[in-house]
């Protein structure tokens, strides 16, 4: 080894000094790159002129700077072959032409050769660009013409192998400009031809080619993506110029009224979207609300078709560029039936006269708000009132009625008047009012009787209250109102005035005195009933008042007279028999009825038992024979009653007187001698038999005495005795005189009179003696009253 390093040590040495020798020639060798191991370079024999041998001995080296080359020296034949393949573009890298010098160093003696390889280029290597994709973002308002300069592509061979153009794909965009650059290269420029539309493409996908020189020649591409950047070109457009809706009224605060879109080819902001109204009036703006977002209208405040029919929104579409489109909604509002008709009162009477003809009530005019059918209206009013609807301009209805009204039958009438639509639902409106009838005079007041009878008890209390007459008038306030008066009475002679008065107000009778039955029985007058009316209205009413008669008068005997200057003696024959007639007690009592009915009765007799009474007629009778015991004079004490309650009675005294004697006419001798002889045995016999049928007895005599009646009337006639007509006598002595057995036995026993056995009955004054009136009494025994005439002659 060391032998080894001190000969190279030698060698490099005789190199360096050798140099000088054999460097005046060069030997220039060519080589392709990337030939293959074990390729012929050159001959060094043919070149060096030597020998095999020599060569050999020499020992021939090939040395190279830095060792670039990798030669092999084939020492048989002198061949220099590359070792390994040779990359120019690693050796030289872009130099041209690459050559590579070496020397070849030959010793015994040294000699150094000067030789140099150049290594020819061969296309190897394509186009390549450096990045895998070229992204250009170019906006869309960029003008045609500008050019965008491109990353150009590398290509490690040198000369025509080197790069020598590029191409693009076909684009309707694009065109490729290639521009040389100072170093020679060539620099790809993109130039637009077009106008970009993002909105028509995004993005534009090119390749670009590189191609470089060589045979064939090599390519490398690229992707250039262009993005087409957004500017805001579009404006928001709607999809419709104009929307219209129809929303029904009333429909609730919040619902949707229209939904309104807009679009904008833009995208991001550009494309960002915001709905507004525009030109918006307050109006619109409190009943409309826009959602900016969705384009949502909203409902603000409920529509209302009566104010408002329609309504025009202008909406506006902005994007985030500020451009912005517009459209116009029409809303229209839809009537729905939601107001009742209205009724409304131009003039309006509540007070009509009855009686009058038609008449006009009130005017009133109706209206509905609302449209179509929701505003026909139809009008009426109860049908059973005598009122009537006519309508006459438009809508205007005058009620009236069509017949008199009556106000004493209806004072009242309430009419409904009812306005209804025609919508769906029917919306109807009711509107009531009150018709008075204000009254007419035209009732008279009725009285609540047609005639009045009134009974009052005489003998009443002055201003006593007796009846009260009253009437009615149908009808109303001081038309009804009724005053009573007193008609003056038809017979003059009657005071009325005096008698009775009327409370005017209230109709009440009052009796003004006292009144007599005995003086004034009955009258007759009329009530008047006058209303306040105007003219005052009246009628009448016939009263008749029946004065009640009262137990007021006493009986007053009128024989034998109660003067007690002057007694009366009755004579009565000793003679007499039994149930002989002593005389008659005649009494009177004005009272009529049970008040005039009187009776008799003996209340003491100087000797009791002799004489009896009948209760009914006064007559005085013995009841035995008179004996010559029995004194002179008799006193008898009678009591005349009435039949009133209470009773009222009168007393009568009589004085009876025995005698003797008689005139022959009036002593009927033979009949007293057969009674006397009769008389003791008869006595008790008729004692007895009266009390045992003192009943049956009392029933016959009142048989009896009626019955004794109509004969003796009969008889009165038949005798012809009556000369005088019965209306001889006045017929007012009857009426005021009583009525009662007092004037028709009155009237009877004046007929009597007449007899030509009395021709002075009638002047008789009541003193003078008995005798003929006894005379007159046996022969008109029957008559029990005949002694009334004297009073009354
Ligand atoms: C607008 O509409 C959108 C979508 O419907 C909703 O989310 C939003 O809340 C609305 N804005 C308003 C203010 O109502
Ligand atoms: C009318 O109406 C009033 C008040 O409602 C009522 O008092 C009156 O009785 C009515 N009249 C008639 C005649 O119906
Ligand atoms: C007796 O009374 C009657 C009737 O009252 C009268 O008319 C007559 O004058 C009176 N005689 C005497 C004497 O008073």
């Amino acid at each position: 080894m060391e032998q080894i390093l001190k000969k190279r040590q030698v060698l490099l040495f005789f190199v360096l000094l050798g140099i000088a020798q054999a460097g005046s020639t060069i030997r220039r060798y060519s080589v392709e790159e990337e030939a293959e191991n074990g390729f012929f370079v050159a001959n060094l024999l043919k070149d060096l002129g030597l020998e095999v041998e020599e060569l050999a001995e020499r020992g021939p080296r090939v040395i190279s700077k830095g060792k670039k080359l990798n030669l092999e020296f084939n020492r048989q034949t002198g061949d220099l072959l590359l070792r390994e393949k040779l990359d120019r573009e690693e050796l030289c890298g872009p130099a041209e032409p690459c050559v590579v010098p070496f020397q070849v160093l030959l010793g015994n003696p040294l000699e150094i050769f000067q030789a140099e390889l150049q290594i020819r280029d061969i296309n190897d290597h394509s186009p390549v660009f450096l990045d895998k994709k070229i992204i250009l973002k170019i906006s869309e308002i960029t003008a045609p013409g500008t050019t965008f300069l491109i990353e150009r592509a590398q290509d490690l061979d040198v000369g025509s192998n080197s790069l020598q153009t590029y191409s693009i794909s076909p684009n309707f965009h694009f065109h490729l400009n290639l521009q040389d650059s100072p170093d020679g290269t060539v620099l790809p420029q993109l130039v637009l031809d077009k106008v970009l539309d993002r909105e028509e493409r995004s993005e534009i996908r090119l390749i670009l080619t590189a191609l470089d020189g060589g045979n064939p020649p090599r390519s490398g591409t690229v992707h250039i993506l262009i993005e087409v950047l957004d500017i805001n070109d579009n404006a928001p457009a709607f999809s419709k110029l104009r929307y219209e809706v129809q929303v029904p009224e009333n429909s609730p605060v919040g619902s949707q009224v229209a939904t309104v879109s807009a679009k904008d080819l833009d995208i991001g902001d550009n494309g960002q979207i915001t709905y507004a109204f525009s030109q918006a009036s307050e109006d619109i703006r409190k009943t409309f609300r826009m959602n900016a977002t969705s384009g949502e209208i909203l409902l603000v405040k409920t529509l209302d078709f009566e104010s408002i029919q329609a309504y025009t929104v202008y909406v506006q579409a902005t994007d985030g560029g500020g451009l912005s489109g517009s459209s116009v909604v029409f809303v229209q509002v839809k009537d729905l039936n939601d107001n009742p008709p209205e009724l409304t009162m131009s003039t309006f009477t509540n007070h009509i006269p009855e009686n009058a003809p038609e008449t006009v009530i009130a005017v009133f005019s109706v209206a509905d708000p609302d449209s179509g059918d929701n505003g026909k209206m139809v009008c009426s009013i109860q049908e059973d009132l005598p009122f009537v609807l006519k309508p006459s301009v438009e809508n205007l209805y005058t009620l009236m009625t069509n017949t008199a009204l009556d106000r004493e039958t209806r004072t009242q009438y309430n009419i409904t008047i009812t306005v209804s639509d025609m919508g769906t639902p029917r919306l109807t409106t009711q509107h009531t009012i009150a018709v008075y009838v204000s009254d007419i005079n035209d009732n008279a007041p009725a009285f609540t009787q047609t005639s009045y009878t009134i009974f009052v008890r005489e003998n009443n209390s002055p201003a006593l209250h007796i009846g009260t007459i009253s009437a009615t008038d149908s009808d109303s306030g001081s038309n009804a109102h009724i005053t009573y008066s007193l008609l003056p009475p038809q017979d003059p002679q009657l005071a009325l005035n005096s008698l009775i008065s009327i409370n005017a107000d209230n109709g009440q009778l009052f009796a003004l005195r006292a009144l007599d039955y005995e003086a004034l029985q009955a009258f007759e007058f009329h009530v008047s009933a006058v209303d306040g009316g105007l003219p005052a209205l009246s009628s009448q009413a016939p009263v008749r008042l029946v004065v009640l008669d009262d137990n007021d008068n006493a009986p007053f005997v009128l024989y034998p007279l109660q003067n007690a200057s002057a007694p009366c003696t009755e004579l009565l024959p000793r003679a007499a028999e039994p149930g002989y007639l002593v005389t008659k007690v005649v009494a009177v009592d004005r009272d009529s009825g049970q008040n005039a009915w009187l009776s008799f009765q003996l209340l003491k007799a100087t000797e009791p038992g002799l004489f009896s009474v009948w209760a009914h007629n006064g007559e005085v009778r013995t009841t035995r024979l008179l004996g010559e015991r029995d004194v002179l004079k008799h006193r008898l004490l009678l009591l005349v009653k009435d039949n009133g309650d209470p009773p009222r009675s009168a007393s009568v005294t009589l004085h009876v007187l025995l005698v003797d004697g008689f005139s022959q006419p009036y002593l009927p001798l033979p009949e007293v001698a057969r009674d006397a002889a009769q008389d003791e045995n008869a006595l008790t016999l008729y004692l007895v038999i009266a009390l045992a049928s003192v009943s049956s007895l009392f029933l016959l005599s009142l048989l009896l005495f009626v019955g004794v009646r109509l004969c003796r009337r009969d008889r009165a006639t038949s005798l012809g005795g009556c000369s005088m007509p019965e209306g001889h006598f006045p017929g007012h002595l009857v009426d005021v005189g009583g009525a009662g057995t007092l004037s028709q036995s009155y009237q009877y026993e004046v007929c009597l009179s007449g007899d030509t056995r009395t021709p002075d009955f009638k002047f008789l004054k009541p003193i003078i003696p008995n005798f003929l009136l006894q005379n007159s009494e046996r022969e008109n025994d029957t008559n029990p009253s005949y002694r009334n005439s004297f009073e009354f002659s």
